[in-house]
């Protein structure tokens, strides 16, 4: 069996920078699932279907003619042979993405998608639902934590970064209102996996954060 480890958790609690990290590690495939939904939503306002035409976005998700290809530090999300990559990345894209993730049939036209990454020599995917319902059978499964306001506050910096800083307020207030949405939908909510080991992160720096996740795959042969 090809070797998967999962990182779910909720926005900004460090799942992107720490997939990258471990993958290249290994030196895995990884899966950006939150990638996927925002292409969706992108994809929706672009081509005018309505967030809350369940049928229509399903048709969409199917057809979506998307390929990622690696950046400089990440990977390239390509849609229609355009990189949108800048176009996603934004909350209005990740606030929307929520709400088309939330329809269950739209998340099943994704499955096969994602699944689809789980190529030799193994695959590091991060999101909400990889341990619970993407890839029940993961080699490990991480679920990473962090309090909202430390949440907020990095979120905050890697705008300011990026020199497109939004109020730190504005921001929480929004990861507030994603984290219900993706916590609370009756289908595959955020929550971690029953044999997930959870890491709040809260207090721990990225290569703390990576050094615990190395040191469970290795404890479960990944990289020997
Ligand atoms: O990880 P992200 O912020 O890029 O994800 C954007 C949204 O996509 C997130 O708020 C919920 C949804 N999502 C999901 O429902 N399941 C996943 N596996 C990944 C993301």
């Amino acid at each position: 069996m090809v070797p998967v480890i999962t990182l779910d958790g909720p926005g900004g609690s460090g799942k992107g920078t720490v997939s990258r990290l471990v993958a290249d590690a290994f030196g895995f495939h990884i899966l950006d699932s939150g990638a996927i939904y925002r292409v969706l939503a992108y994809a929706a306002l672009k081509n005018n279907v309505d967030f809350a035409d369940e049928n229509a976005l399903c048709k969409l998700a199917l057809s979506l003619n998307l390929s990622f290809r690696p950046a400089g530090e990440g990977v390239a999300a390509i849609l229609d042979g355009e990189d949108i990559s800048k176009e996603i990345r934004n909350e209005t894209t990740g606030s929307n993405a929520s709400r088309v993730a939330a329809l269950p049939s739209v998340r099943t036209a994704l499955l096969d998608r994602q699944r689809a990454f789980q190529q030799e020599p193994g695959l590091v995917g991060d999101g909400r639902d990889l341990g619970t319902v993407v890839f029940p059978d993961a080699t490990l499964k991480i679920f990473l934590d962090a309090s909202a306001e430390e949440r907020a506050r990095r979120r905050y910096l890697q705008q300011k970064e990026n020199g497109n800083p939004q109020p730190l307020e504005e921001i929480l207030a929004e990861i507030k209102i994603r984290d219900d949405r993706d916590r609370n939908r009756p289908v595959a909510p955020l929550k971690p996996a029953d044999d997930a080991v959870v890491i709040d992160t809260t207090e721990m720096t990225i290569p703390e954060v990576v050094e615990r996740i190395l040191s469970l795959a290795s404890d479960r042969g990944i990289g020997s």
